[in-house]
């Protein structure tokens, strides 16, 4: 469709003002039907603040000794939720739909990166994850031990999850992108007792080494605390094996038993840290509470995604990001709903891929992230036989988008070619800290507006504030606060309460309001929230979160370099893509010696951080651009990096010279 070609280009949906309600047929089954309903949930929260979580908190959850206590605000900004109650989230998750005679429904279709299709049932999975929970307890590994997870997308690495969960030890699962070094830190970090992980893992048709990384990982010292690595193994690739240390997965759970008494723990038990990337210093290890985060977890599967139990969800993204945490190892199984699982990438062996895997399947509930729609709609317009046209998608009801800003025209195309005009689309604005949804349309009930995740869920006390924390009038910009903590919220920063209070309740806004991080706008009719951006300096890119600053320390780390400064700029597939300015040692290349030392710092960000990392972009200088007293001017590279004109002052600015050097591409 001309569609995207046609509209002029918008970044967001602040001028937008094209309308679309809920289809009738859609508002009348759903779980909130029409706006009186979400606004009599909103009024609830409102009135009694405790008892509208402390009933959501009952009706979604078993509770092994019920909570008496609902909130506690007595060591703010360390909240407390449901805290005398215990309960375990892979019973919650597993044992209780065996319990209610759903123990044959499915709980995971894992569709592998060829094709091949296993599914698995809710006793099949609970046999599963009570093996492997039995195999961890038999190599000690017990309650408040932490595990890293370093996985593949599979039906293992969910079971790995679930069965941290269900002993009470506390994972960390690291997306298998990340490089040897970022998983050294985060193991270090975490100071975890076990690593769990593949052999390989199967991409785009290429094995894809992950053992060999934890093995380079665990040699680069400082992770004494490791006892145990267990491989799952997913290719039979040739690794290496250090006994007493390596353990086949198989190995370790063939003989146990398939039953596993839960661990009950407190609501505030640490579930899992995720670690993630703030504007400064390495990244922060974002802890999660299993009451209040399971909670979440469930309510929105019910709300945002009207989960029924006849729907086949289907979640796109990986278990190692936080939206892979809450929408397939947890929320999709506290409901007991049926779930893809997928191995593979969006391209191959054609970019129909996810196209063909709905219709395969028969996808009711499809949640992915507006990169993958932004490339699939490029994929589709140069070649017509993965157009999504050609495939039977009428199984689809509802579309979900998740992690980075969907700008109109993405957001059309995706109504239109995947939705046919009669799914509402879900853009649901959230972050690894807030654990579930935060502000997004409900589909029976919020009219959609293309580029805007329209209103807060409720119970969600979002607003938009100045710098000294005061209300803004709608239709004027701000910093996106939430006034009053919610269950899901983070608990703290693993080993540094002082920084999760720094980073996300920061004085200046009175030591109360949780700073999102991101820039947000309400239209003044509507109140309908758009957002605007990361207000500090945290990159989006394919809706990857990333520090300017730890990319700067990985380019700082390389020999040659002297200086770098890393900016985000705009991109039409990636949201935004990385641009770096460095200053080498030696003096400033040019022309080929450019393009070849641009290329090998490139692949050196790819070795400290990650693939995902690595620069678009990089830009030589013999400096940067700099005020007198040795300030990097950020703005500057900002709008040299989208390659305009400065029209902004610069008579702070040290050396302007240099602005002209910087210019260039190399
Ligand atoms: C940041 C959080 C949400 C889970 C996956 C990413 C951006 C996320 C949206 C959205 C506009 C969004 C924000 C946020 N973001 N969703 N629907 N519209 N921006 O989690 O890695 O913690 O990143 O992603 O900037 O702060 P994350």
């Amino acid at each position: 469709m001309a569609e995207t070609e046609t509209q002029p280009q918008q970044q967001n949906g602040l001028q937008e003002n094209r309308v679309f309600l809920p289809p009738p047929a859609f508002a009348a089954q759903a779980n909130v039907s029409g706006m009186d309903a979400y606004k009599a949930l909103c009024e609830e929260a409102e009135r009694d603040y405790e008892g509208f979580w402390a009933r959501l908190a009952r009706e979604n959850l078993d509770w092994h000794k019920p909570f008496t206590s609902v909130l506690d605000e007595s060591n703010a900004p360390f909240y407390k939720w449901f805290q005398d109650g215990q309960l375990n989230a892979s019973y919650n998750c597993l044992d209780r739909h065996i319990n209610n005679g759903n123990g044959d429904k499915t709980a995971l279709i894992f569709e592998a990166d060829d094709g091949a299709v296993t599914r698995v049932t809710y006793r099949e999975l609970h046999e599963r994850v009570c093996k492997f929970a039995n195999g961890l307890k038999s190599r000690g590994i017990k309650k408040g031990d932490r595990v890293v997870i370093y996985m593949s997308m599979s039906v293992e690495g969910v079971a790995a999850m679930q069965a941290c969960a269900r002993i009470g030890a506390t994972h960390s699962v690291v997306f298998g992108g990340f490089s040897a070094k970022s998983l050294q830190e985060r193991i270090n970090d975490a100071g975890a007792v076990a690593v769990i992980t593949a052999d390989e893992q199967m991409r785009g048709g290429k094995p894809l080494p992950l053992k060999a990384i934890v093995d380079e990982a665990l040699g680069l010292g400082g992770c004494d605390s490791v006892r145990d690595v267990i491989v799952y193994r997913r290719t039979g690739g040739n690794i290496a094996f250090y006994e007493g240390r390596d353990i086949w997965l198989h190995d370790l759970v063939d003989n146990q038993p398939g039953q596993c008494e839960p661990e009950w723990v407190d609501a505030e038990h640490p579930l899992f840290i995720l670690y993630t990337s703030g504007s400064t210093g390495t990244p922060k290890g974002v802890q999660h509470a299993t009451g209040g985060f399971l909670l979440w977890a469930a309510q929105t599967m019910k709300w945002t995604f009207d989960i029924k139990p006849q729907d086949l969800f289907w979640c796109t993204a990986d278990i190692g990001w936080v939206t892979g945490h809450t929408y397939i190892a947890y929320g999709p199984l506290a409901v007991g709903a049926t779930q893809i699982v997928f191995e593979g990438v969006p391209t191959y062996p054609n970019a129909g891929r996810f196209w063909q895997t709905i219709d395969k399947h028969k996808v009711s509930i499809f949640y992915t992230a507006p990169t993958a729609i932004r490339s699939l709609i490029k994929a589709a317009n140069a070649d017509e036989n993965v157009h999504p046209k050609n495939y039977d998608l009428s199984s689809l009801r509802l579309l979900g988008s998740v992690g980075e800003p969907i700008n109109p025209e993405a957001w059309m195309w995706y109504y239109r070619n995947i939705g046919r005009e009669k799914c509402p689309i879900v853009d649901t604005f959230w972050q690894t800290e807030t654990g579930g949804h935060m502000i997004t349309p409900l589909p029976g009930a919020t009219p959609l507006v293309p580029g805007s995740c329209t209103l807060p869920l409720p119970g969600i006390m979002a607003a938009i504030v100045d710098e000294a924390g005061q209300d803004v009038p709608n239709g004027n910009g701000g910093i996106l606060v939430v006034k009053r903590p919610w269950p899901s919220m983070l608990r703290t920063i693993w080993g540094n309460p002082e920084r999760f209070k720094t980073a996300y309740f920061p004085d200046e806004l009175g030591g109360r309001y949780y700073l999102a991080g991101d820039g947000a706008i309400r239209n003044k009719d509507t109140g309908y929230f758009t957002i605007t951006g990361r207000i500090d300096d945290v990159l989006n890119v394919s809706g990857h979160r990333m520090g300017t600053m730890e990319i700067e320390s990985a380019l700082v780390a390389h020999e040659m370099v002297a200086e770098a400064a890393v900016v985000g700029k705009p991109d039409d597939t990636t949201g935004e893509a990385i641009c770096a300015f460095v200053v080498l040692k030696r003096a400033r290349p040019t022309g080929e010696e450019a393009k070849k030392l641009a290329a090998e710092l490139r692949t050196w960000v790819g070795k400290e951080i990650g693939p995902i990392a690595k620069p678009k972009e990089i830009r030589f200088g013999d400096n940067l651009p700099k005020t007198r007293s040795g300030k990097i001017m950020r703005r500057l590279l900002r709008v040299l990096a989208k390659g305009e004109q400065i029209t902004q002052d610069i008579s702070t600015l040290e050396n302007p010279a240099i602005l002209e050097q910087l210019r260039e591409t190399s």
